[in-house]
């Protein structure tokens, strides 16, 4: 099979850490019998220092016409970079926002797991860990807040901002359908989050979500109120299988689940539209302190590699095949220095990227 692959290296770690998800994704092509063709597509600040936008008309149509787009990350550091000098829309978060939107990319995958050889790097108590757990973070991403109508104006002399906050029930079911079918194939059980206490949005989000869910017997729906939530993720993370929301509220859980799993390099996430298509990015951000250091940790890239031919191309073997490599490098007790810990193997990225595509079969 040939699969048509757009890279986004983009900012900070990004090149590094991409560049070891290619590595391992040709392994495997080469190992089962495929063909990699790789676009390479700018976004975020690499696009603004070479165009003065962050992502162009033409990036948006060459992503269009891969399969599935594989992402580093973008951004920089905000109080130093020039990239921040520039008006809001200009500056590198807009570009991921806008792909979102044009390939509308509404349903976001974010698993968080503890790994069981990480164990020691996770943040929570031993009691509260023990068994492990492993939840899905389903976080709408082409609606709320984040595209809501925004101004900022002089009101009677006094400066103020609006950001709105809009939904209509087909952005909210389309997202609870993907939700419920996501828990039909784990435990089937459905946490949505919202704040229906206060918000309308949340009201509607909550009667909507009752509605398909009532097409899914099987599934256990319960809902949360999203500062619950936030207590509940360090309290009890056992609980949850699938975390279903909107937008903004996902955006905040999802780095709190990440944290609680001790090891925000590991988590990859998927962002998917009614297509094949997808794009894959790992859960944390580019990390401008370490790059160009050769210390990242590639694997939550790695795995968004292999959720990437899991989800876009169903070649699941393939993705097992990663996986496992990387379950058997930890096993074997290499770590990059975000989760080492005593009597471990420090390795940098490329090393790391090395022994992943080595135990590709
Ligand atoms: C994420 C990031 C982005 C978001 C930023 C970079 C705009 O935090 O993917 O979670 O808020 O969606
Ligand atoms: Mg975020």
């Amino acid at each position: 099979m040939e699969l048509r692959i757009g890279v986004i290296k983009g900012d900070g770690i990004g090149p590094e850490i991409v560049t070891e998800a290619m590595k391992v994704l040709d392994e495997t092509a080469r190992v089962y019998g495929h063909t990699c063709g790789y676009t390479q597509l700018l976004m975020g600040g690499a696009s603004i220092d070479v165009h003065g936008v962050p992502l162009t008309d033409e990036t948006v149509a060459a992503a269009r016409s891969c399969d599935a787009v594989l992402m580093g990350s973008i951004g920089g550091d905000a109080r130093t970079s020039p990239w921040y000098q520039l008006e809001p829309s200009k500056r590198p978060e807009a570009g991921l926002l806008r792909i979102r939107k044009e390939l509308n990319l509404f349903a976001n995958l974010r698993p968080a797991v503890l790994y069981d050889e990480l164990k020691g790097a996770c943040p929570l108590k031993k009691e509260i860990t023990e068994g492990g757990f492993d939840m899905m973070i389903m976080r709408e991403l082409t609606g709320g807040l984040y595209f809501g109508e925004r101004r900022t104006v002089r009101e009677d002399g006094v400066m103020t901002a609006y950001d709105s906050l809009t939904y209509n029930e087909n952005e909210i079911r389309r997202i609870a359908k993907r939700g419920f079918d996501i828990a039909m194939k784990r435990r089937k059980k459905v946490t949505s989050v919202d704040k229906a206490n206060v918000l309308d949005s949340s009201r509607l989000w909550r009667k909507v979500v009752e509605e398909v869910a009532a097409g899914y017997p099987e599934v256990a729906l319960e809902h949360m109120l999203v500062d619950n939530c936030a207590m509940q993720l360090v309290k009890d993370p056992k609980q949850f299988d699938v975390i279903l929301t909107e937008n903004m509220f996902g955006d905040i859980l999802s780095d709190e689940a990440s944290m609680v799993t001790g090891s925000i390099g590991m988590l990859a996430s998927a962002s998917l539209n009614e297509t094949k298509f997808g794009l894959y990015e790992p859960s944390g951000g580019s990390a401008p302190d370490i790059a160009g250091k050769g210390i990242a940790n590639p694997i939550a890239t790695i795995l968004s590699a292999a959720m990437m031919l899991r989800f876009s191309f169903d070649l699941d073997r393939e993705a097992d095949a990663i996986e496992n490599a990387v379950s058997r490098v930890l096993k074997e007790g290499y770590r990059t220095i975000d989760i080492m810990s005593e009597g471990k193997e420090q390795v940098d990225t490329k090393k790391m990227g090395d022994l992943i595509a080595g135990y590709i079969q």
